[in-house]
């Protein structure tokens, strides 16, 4: 009997041990919500006080505490004895170690999030400071500080890099918005132009600038807009996709005709949008709306280098009509995606104003520390130092930043040459020509320059 009894034990333990097995294998995110997650939580909460103190984040407190004093007793009773010792509680003020309170954990997909209050005296640096110790006192792969408000700070703790394997299509179906790959915090990322007009992608050779354009272009490939390109490295990076653009110049002397046709095609929707008192080509009847056009230009520093002086006339218009393209763009549907090693003040003076119009941020990998500072130096200072700790190892890995402060860790999605030039073929006929494209009845300046126009 007894061993039927046991045997009976031994097959539901076993068949409980499978079925949670099970269930963590074939089902992860019920299993992290339900059982993994609130194991960790209590695991959290109970050790945190050891947690602070260890990363020193504690402060010290007097506090009134009930103590047990030793006195000794003189008098009647001490007469007969040699000495007596009485202990008697009594309320006193020692020193306490307080740590700062932890607020309600959250789970988020991949690990949680909890706010905490700062304790007097505490700044969100010095959390920023204690977030590694922390992440691994909780066994995580990274803490981040997010969130910061007046006394309290949101710590976010992920359990895992969610950026080693990234799949994701970077079409979207929605007009201007690509999906070029994956944040740290698990969303997806995307890229909206129409609430970022322009983009500054930055990073070292093999850093993963050119994947992230493949990326774009393929997800902007099947939608209603035309594509343009720069590429002064002899046309090796964008020839291949030329198919699905509109334009491509490949010389100084093409994207200087290129750039003056932009900025004729922007005044003309820009006086288009005055003869019907719209502030902006999205206000304009449908109809009527001009293409949106995004420029995507490989090196930036090609259009600036001077090869010798004769140029210094040439690089000074490029900069300018650049320029004037990123201010205006927003308004009149042209968007400008500029990638380049380096985007200093010694590539010229018009740089730094153009920079400071990219507002999107996209930094990669860099060899020096002064690039890392040239694309995220006006953001946060945490957003530099997780763009220097970017590893050679995981191309494609770089720091997102907007305007808005916020930034995150993210990994484009491999999206291989082939896959773009095919996507270019695919969707070739989608691609308005240059000189209906710029609708003005007189021939567009390239076309005298540059015979793929017509
Ligand atoms: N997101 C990514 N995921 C995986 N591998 C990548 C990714 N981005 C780039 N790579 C790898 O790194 C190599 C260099 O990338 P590339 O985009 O050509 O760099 P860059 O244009 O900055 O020189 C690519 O050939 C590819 O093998
Ligand atoms: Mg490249």
């Amino acid at each position: 009997m007894a061993n039927v009894i046991l045997a009976l034990v031994g097959l539901a333990a076993a068949a409980v041990a499978a079925g949670l097995w099970a269930w963590r294998s074939f089902h992860p995110v019920s299993w992290w919500y339900v059982v993994q997650f609130p194991g960790r939580a209590v695991l959290a909460y109970l050790t945190w006080h050891h947690v602070a103190s260890g990363c020193s984040l504690t402060t010290g407190r007097r506090r009134w505490r009930l103590t047990l004093d030793a006195l000794p007793v003189v008098g009647e009773a001490a007469r007969s004895t040699a000495t007596v010792v009485q202990y008697r509680r009594r309320v006193r003020r020692v020193n306490v170690e307080k740590a700062p309170r932890l607020g309600l954990m959250r789970p988020t997909r991949l690990g949680w999030r909890v706010r905490v209050r700062l304790v007097d005296g505490q700044v969100p640096a010095d959390y920023e400071r204690a977030a590694e110790g922390i992440a691994h006192a909780w066994r995580v792969h990274s803490v981040r500080v997010v969130d910061v408000r007046p006394g309290r700070v949101t710590l976010w703790a992920t359990m895992r890099d969610p950026l080693t394997e990234v799949t994701v299509t970077p079409e979207t179906g929605e007009l201007l918005k690509v999906r070029p790959g994956k944040l740290e915090n698990g969303d997806d990322w995307v890229m909206d132009f129409r609430t970022m007009p322009h983009h500054l992608n930055a990073g070292a050779t093999q850093s993963g600038k050119s994947t992230l354009m493949n990326a774009v272009i393929k997800g902007l490939a099947p939608q209603p807009v035309a594509l343009v390109g720069f590429d002064l490295k002899g046309g090796v990076e964008l020839t291949p996709y030329a198919p699905r653009l509109s334009a491509l110049a490949t010389t100084r002397r093409e994207s200087v005709v290129l750039l003056e046709d932009l900025v004729g095609e922007l005044e003309h929707r820009m006086a288009l949008c005055r003869a019907h008192g719209a502030r902006n080509v999205w206000k304009l009847p449908v109809d009527l709306r001009p293409v949106p056009i995004v420029v995507l230009v490989d090196e930036v520093a090609e259009l600036f280098l001077m090869a010798d002086k004769s140029e210094k006339d040439e690089i000074a218009k490029t900069g300018t009509a650049l320029l004037r393209i990123a201010q205006l763009g927003r308004a009149f549907a042209v968007y400008l995606m500029v990638c380049g090693q380096r985007i200093g003040s010694d590539l010229g003076p018009g740089v730094t104003a153009l920079r400071a119009q990219l507002s999107g941020r996209i930094c990669h990998r860099v060899n020096d520390p002064e690039t890392a500072n040239m694309t995220l130096g006006d953001m946060d200072p945490a957003a530099l130092d997780a763009a220097r700790a970017i590893p050679a190892e995981t191309p494609g890995v770089c720091v997102v930043a907007g305007t808005d402060g916020s930034w995150y860790r993210a990994r484009s999605v491999y999206v291989s040459e082939e896959d773009a030039e095919a996507a270019a073929r695919e969707y070739a006929h989608l691609a308005p020509a240059w000189g209906d494209l710029i609708g003005s009845s007189a021939p567009p300046a390239s076309a005298r320059a540059w015979p793929k126009a017509a």
